[in-house]
C-alpha cells in the first residue's frame, strides 16, 4: 500500500511533465507548419520539401511518443487510485466482519457503515479523476500565466505626454548618446548622436546590419534604448503616449506589409480621420505613381489584395505602401528602402514626387542606392554603432573616405552592369 502511494506521487509528476512537453511540442509543430506553408515558395525553390517532411515527421513522432507515455502514466495513475480504493473497501470489510464475529459491532451497523463506504467510492473516484485532470491542466495553465505575465506594450515608464506641440512643419529629432542592444543580441548603438531640424530631409546610410531599421523601430517605440535619449520636438519618446507617438509617424517598412483587405482599407489604415475621401486616396496614389496600378485592378479601390485577393508585385506593393504613408500626412515620415523594388525609371518618377512630399515635414530616408539621396539636406553615415559622418552629399564625397568608397563602389557597379566600363 505505501508503495502504491509512493508510485502515485511519481506518476503524478510524470503526467505533469508529459503534459508540459505535449504543450511545447504542439506549439513547435504548429509554428513550424504555418511557417513552412507561408514560405511555400522558398521551400519549393530550395527543394526543402524532403527535409521539411522529415523534420515535421520527427516532431510528430516525438509528439506521439510523448502521448503514449502520458496516456500510460494516466492509466497507471487511475489504476493505482482504484487499487487504493478497493484495498480500503476490502480492509474495512475484513475488519468489520472480524468485529461482528467478535460481537464488538452489531451486524446492522456494519451493513450501514459498509454501504456508506461503497456509496462514497463513486464520488471519491470522481474527485481523484478531477485531481488528475487538474494536474494535466497545470501545464496549459503555466503557459497562460506566462502570457498574462508579459508586460503590455508601453507599460515601462510613464508615457503621459500626449501633445507634441507644433507639428505644422514637421518635428525636430534629437538622438543623444543612444545605447541599444537587442535582448540576447550584440550591441547595435554605442553612443549614437545627431540632430535633425524641423522640416529637414535626412538620409541614413550604412552597411547592412548597421542598425538603420533598428533606429526606426526605436523611434516607433517598438523597443527602448538602454541609455541616452531619443526626443521628438524635445519630448523623450519614452514619455510619449504610444498612440500620440505613432500618430505622428508615417512609415514605409522595408518589407511591405499590406493586409488581406481592399486597396481602400489598406490605404486608409493610417489616417486618423474616420472616413477618407476617395479623392484624397487617388491624390496619394498619383503622388506614389500607383494610380495606374489601381486603375488596372478589376474593382479599383475596392479590389481585395493579399493572399485572399489579387497578388501584387514587389514594386506595386511598395508604391501602395508609399501612398498609404502619404494619406496619413504625418509630421515625421520614415522610409526604409521604400523604392528598392522599383526599376530605375519608376524609381526616378517616385523620387521626383517624393521631393514634393518631403516639404513641410521631417523625413528620414534609409537607402542603399545612394543616387536616390544626393538631394538630402543631410546624409548620416552609420558605422559600428555611431554616426561616423554627417553632411551634404558633395561635402561627404570630398571629406569622408567611407562615404566616397560606398558611392564610388555603386557608381562603378552601375557602369559595369551597363557595360560602359571603358568610358
Ligand atoms: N528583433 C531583433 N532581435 C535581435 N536582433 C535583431 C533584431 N532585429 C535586427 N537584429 C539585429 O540587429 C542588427 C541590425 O539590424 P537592422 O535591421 O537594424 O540593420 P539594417 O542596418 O537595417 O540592415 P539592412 O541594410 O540589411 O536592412 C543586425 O545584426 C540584426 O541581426
Ligand atoms: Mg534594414
Amino acid at each position: 500500500m505505501p508503495l502504491t502511494i509512493l508510485a502515485q506521487r511519481q506518476l503524478r509528476s510524470k503526467v505533469r511533465f508529459s503534459s508540459e512537453t505535449k504543450v511545447n511540442l504542439r506549439e513547435n509543430m504548429m509554428s513550424d507548419l504555418s511557417e513552412s506553408i507561408a514560405n511555400g515558395n522558398v521551400v519549393k525553390a530550395f527543394g526543402l520539401g524532403g527535409r521539411l517532411k522529415r523534420h515535421l515527421g520527427e516532431l510528430s513522432y516525438s509528439y506521439a511518443d510523448n502521448d503514449v507515455v502520458l496516456e500510460t502514466s494516466q492509466s497507471a495513475l487511475r489504476s493505482s487510485a482504484a487499487i487504493i480504493l478497493v484495498f480500503t473497501q476490502y480492509s474495512f470489510f475484513v475488519l468489520g466482519a472480524i468485529q461482528v464475529l467478535n460481537q464488538g459491532l452489531a451486524f446492522n451497523d456494519f451493513v450501514a457503515q459498509y454501504s456508506m463506504l461503497v456509496l462514497l467510492a463513486g464520488p471519491m473516484n470522481e474527485i481523484l479523476d478531477y485531481a488528475n485532470k487538474l494536474n494535466q491542466s497545470a501545464a496549459s495553465l503555466h503557459r497562460v500565466r506566462h502570457l498574462i505575465s508579459l508586460e503590455p506594450e508601453g507599460s515601462q515608464g510613464p508615457r503621459q505626454v500626449k501633445d507634441l506641440g507644433d507639428l505644422s512643419a514637421g518635428v525636430t529629432l534629437d538622438v543623444e548618446d543612444l545605447h541599444f542592444s537587442y535582448p540576447k543580441g550584440s550591441s547595435i548603438f554605442k553612443g549614437l548622436s545627431f540632430r535633425v531640424e524641423r522640416g529637414e530631409t535626412v538620409a541614413i546610410v550604412g552597411a547592412s546590419g548597421s542598425g538603420k531599421t533598428t533606429l526606426f523601430h526605436l523611434l516607433m517605440g517598438f523597443f527602448e534604448g538602454e541609455s541616452g535619449r531619443l526626443a521628438l520636438n524635445g519630448v523623450d519618446v519614452r514619455e510619449l503616449d504610444l498612440e500620440a507617438l505613432r500618430a505622428a509617424i508615417g512609415i514605409v517598412f522595408q518589407e511591405q506589409m499590406l493586409f488581406n483587405a481592399s486597396v481602400r482599407e489598406n490605404l486608409a489604415i493610417g489616417s486618423t480621420e474616420d472616413q477618407v475621401e476617395d479623392e484624397e486616396l487617388w491624390l496619394a496614389l498619383e503622388q506614389a505613381h500607383a494610380a495606374d496600378v489601381v486603375r488596372a485592378l478589376p474593382k479599383g479601390l475596392d479590389t481585395m489584395i493579399g493572399s485572399n485577393g489579387i497578388a501584387l508585385s514587389g514594386g506595386q506593393r511598395q508604391r501602395l505602401a508609399i501612398a498609404r504613408a502619404i494619406v496619413k500626412n504625418p509630421p515625421l515620415l520614415l522610409l526604409d528602402e521604400a523604392t528598392s523594388a522599383l526599376d530605375s525609371i519608376s524609381e526616378g518618377h517616385i523620387q521626383a514626387a517624393l521631393k514634393e512630399i518631403y516639404k513641410n515635414r521631417t523625413s528620414l530616408i534609409i537607402a542603399h542606392r545612394l543616387s536616390t539621396i544626393t538631394h538630402a539636406d543631410k546624409i548620416l553615415v552609420m558605422d559600428h554603432g555611431v554616426v561616423a559622418e554627417m553632411g551634404r552629399h558633395e561635402e561627404l564625397v570630398e571629406r569622408s573616405n567611407l562615404y566616397r568608397s560606398l558611392y564610388e563602389a555603386q557608381v562603378e557597379g552601375f557602369l559595369n552592369s551597363a557595360g560602359v566600363e571603358d568610358v
